[in-house]
């Protein structure tokens, strides 16, 4: 691991299935700009994680990978899971090396900032003027709830088939997550939006007597409860009404696809899940960053994928694992440059601008950090 100081980092990379190795390639192509113009060398370890992986090695998370992920400062991934994998009757598959490995390395805390920019206004299926001003950060609570809990299992009697899953929740998994949430809603514009089904569910009721404890504490953060279904409505109707969502695993697994889409496309969003609370006492903590697109098979390898949510996760990774702020913005920016340039992968395509193949994406983002 790096010192402070360091300017050599290591990152594991985990391209796993489908589009996964297509658009890490790109954030590596920008990583290595970032390294050549602010004077970093990032040294890559790559892994085997998902459906490559159960092929390859009878595992969707092989000790290595563990291993690997470990010895490095931060990890990336691109995506796993595909069709060929998707039997329910396997006896594992690739999404469950996503979840032990989230596990194993105690990701809990998982950013999904959603930002809409104002030359992707006409990507999106909602109105311009109700996606305008949206700039909202989901805290996704990563290694609990009905994801974790036990009991879970499928079995048949003589009455026929049953499944069960469980909620659970300790106290001290609500309460760091939800610092998460305090602690970012401080750096932002102060205003937390706890999403629970209180209405319904014991660990919600427990979630929500935990956050007014908390909020004590921060006396300038302004919060507010809101039921997972009306916050699904809320968020399509009055997107902007958002800065900060603090939420359980599976709440948090389905708001953000939604909110996904009012910044045009999937394509277009970086995630960060860490094993620490971001501007807690260490400014930085140990993260997997990956696009939160999934492994999109069926263009796979064909050029046709947008790589810039691996590229901004990689940009996420340089700012809360690596603490380099300058060069987070660096890529930020060049993301911007880029698009302003009248460049679009077919996802964000909209008429008269430039269309743009996975590798020329990458390309012309390092090209701008180059400049
Ligand atoms: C996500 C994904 C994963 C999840 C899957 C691939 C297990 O949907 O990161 O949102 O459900 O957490
Ligand atoms: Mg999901």
């Amino acid at each position: 691991m790096a010192g402070p100081c360091d300017l050599n980092f290591d990152i594991a990379v985990l391209p796993g299935d489908g589009v996964g190795p297509d658009v890490t390639n790109e954030a590596r192509r920008v990583l290595d700009e970032v390294g050549v113009r602010f004077g970093h060398r990032f040294t890559y370890k790559a892994g085997l994680i998902g459906g490559i992986a159960i092929d390859k090695t009878g595992s969707a998370l092989p000790q290595q990978t563990i291993d690997t992920c470990r010895g490095c400062d931060a990890v990336l991934l691109g995506a796993v899971g595909g069709p060929k994998w998707d039997d329910p009757d396997a006896a594992t598959r690739p999404e469950d090396g996503l979840l032990a490995l989230r596990r194993q390395l105690g990701l809990f805390c998982n950013l999904r900032p959603v930002k809409m920019l104002r030359v992707l206004q006409d990507a999106t299926s909602l109105k311009p003027e109700v996606v305008r001003d949206v700039d909202l950060m989901v805290v996704r609570e990563l290694t609990g709830g009905l994801y974790f809990g036990r009991p879970k299992k499928r079995w048949s009697n003589s009455r026929g088939r049953r499944a069960v899953d469980s909620m659970v929740y300790t106290e001290k998994e609500i309460a760091r997550i939800l610092r998460a949430g305090f602690e970012l809603a401080m750096s932002r514009r102060r205003k937390l939006t706890s999403v629970d089904k209180a209405n319904v569910l014991e660990t919600s009721r427990l979630w929500r007597q935990i956050a007014v404890e908390m909020a004590a504490g921060y006396p300038q953060v302004s919060l507010d409860h809101m039921l997972v279904d009306a916050c699904a409505m809320r968020l399509i109707r009055d997107p902007a009404y958002f800065d900060v969502i603090v939420t359980e695993n599976m709440f948090g697994d389905i708001l953000t696809d939604e909110a996904s889409m009012l910044a045009g496309s999937m394509g277009m969003l970086p995630s960060a899940s860490l094993a620490g609370i971001p501007g807690g006492k260490s400014s930085r903590a140990f993260g997997l960053y990956e696009p939160i697109h999934g492994s999109a098979p069926d263009i796979a390898g064909l050029d046709l994928a947008n790589p810039i949510a691996a590229i901004l996760s990689a940009g996420m990774l340089l700012h809360y694992s690596l603490g380099l702020g300058r060069e987070a913005t660096a890529v930020e920016r060049a993301v911007l440059q880029v698009l302003e340039g009248g460049y679009r992968t077919k996802d964000i395509m909209t008429g008269g601008m430039k269309p743009a193949g996975t590798a020329q994406m990458g390309r012309l983002i390092a090209g701008k950090i180059r400049k």
